[in-house]
């Protein structure tokens, strides 16, 4: 079977990117063989304790935790990165819309996630699937250390950017590379091949309330925190993004889209970041008078998504996975 990291910024969407690669396993699909913690949402040490919390109540806590690099190379101050209010304000004080769930009886690993993502590659190979959904920190260094890492493993596909729509922090930039821009900008220069999953699909996946009525009725603890949360996440995007009628499911996306690549298209490009002036953070094809500058494109960038076939098989599975 293949095999799939999980690199999360553990927020509302990366909860439920946790319940669809758990309910993808119960399914045969793959097997979840580690979670790497980033920042965005919340903290790293927020993220980790959330994503030991939701692992356990899904009756997961065999699958390991490790803690990534918590804030930008760049970052000036010495100190871990905080969520803002804007975070806050989505994703609720704790990050999993202030659901109240028990700690996990088990401990974070003390590997750094750095290594483990490397010593997964060298393991499996190309039945490894790697997926990042927060800042590319962790992700940009596991590039500098190894960088033939896209030909060792079987896909790199994060959830980040925005190539044909306006950016969710700024009119250009999309929040998981606007945390560290210089660390998305290395991943998509070093030649390392990804595959984006940006705000130009997310914007296109949006679940509605009433979609997630067969989670409250499951009656099951997992049931009631996975369908709180997300009516929390519904919610803040009434007030803080009212153009889309429900809430965006952009990092089960991405875990949707390594499995089954057929659920999107892409574009090839060279991808950059822009780094400077009030367009940090945007992602940009790199062209010159027309003409690209290099022939290979490094980023499969994702334009098209079958949304009805995507979001039938994520309510089969996370409803699955509520059932138990
Ligand atoms: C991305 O930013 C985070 O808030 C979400 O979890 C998602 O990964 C959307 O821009
Ligand atoms: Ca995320």
């Amino acid at each position: 079977t293949r095999k799939l990291i999980l690199d999360l910024d553990t927020g509302i969407d990366d909860a439920l990117a946790i319940a669809y690669a758990i309910g993808s396993e119960q399914a045969g699909d793959v097997e979840l063989i580690g979670i790497t913690g980033t920042y965005g949402n919340v903290s790293v040490a927020t993220g980790v304790r959330n994503a030991l919390a939701v692992t356990a109540l899904f009756g997961r806590d065999d699958i390991p935790v490790y803690p990534g690099i918590d804030r930008p190379r760049t970052a000036a101050e010495p100190l871990p990165y905080e969520p803002g209010p804007g975070a806050r304000r989505i994703h609720g004080d704790n990050g999993i819309g202030d659901m109240a769930i028990p700690d996990s009886p088990r401990a974070a690993e003390t590997t750094p996630a750095v290594d483990f993502i490397i010593d997964a590659a060298e393991t499996y190979g190309r039945d490894l699937l790697i997926v990042p959904t927060g800042a590319m920190t962790t992700i940009a260094e596991v590039c500098r250390r190894e960088p033939g890492i896209s030909r060792l493993v079987g896909s790199i596909t994060f959830m980040g950017g925005a190539l044909t729509v306006p950016g969710n922090v700024t009119p250009g930039a999309e929040a998981n590379i606007a945390q560290d821009p210089e660390a998305a900008d290395y991943l998509v220069r070093s030649g390392v091949e990804t595959t984006m999953i940006g705000l130009d699909v997310t914007h296109q996946a949006v679940l509605r309330r009433d979609e997630i009525l067969p989670w409250r009725q499951a009656g099951t603890a997992a049931g009631d925190f996975l369908a709180g949360m997300t009516d929390f996440y519904i919610d803040s995007y009434a007030h803080t993004q009212p153009e889309h009628a429900g809430c965006c499911l952009h990092d089960p996306l991405a875990v949707a889209a390594v499995l089954d690549p057929t659920l999107i298209g892409t574009l090839g490009v060279n991808l950059r970041v822009d780094l400077d002036g009030p367009w940090r953070g945007r992602t940009i094809g790199d062209r010159a008078g027309g003409r690209l500058v290099d022939p290979h494109k490094t980023t499969q960038v994702a334009v098209r998504v079958d949304v009805l076939r995507f979001k039938q098989r994520f309510l089969d599975r996370v409803t699955a996975l509520a059932a138990v």
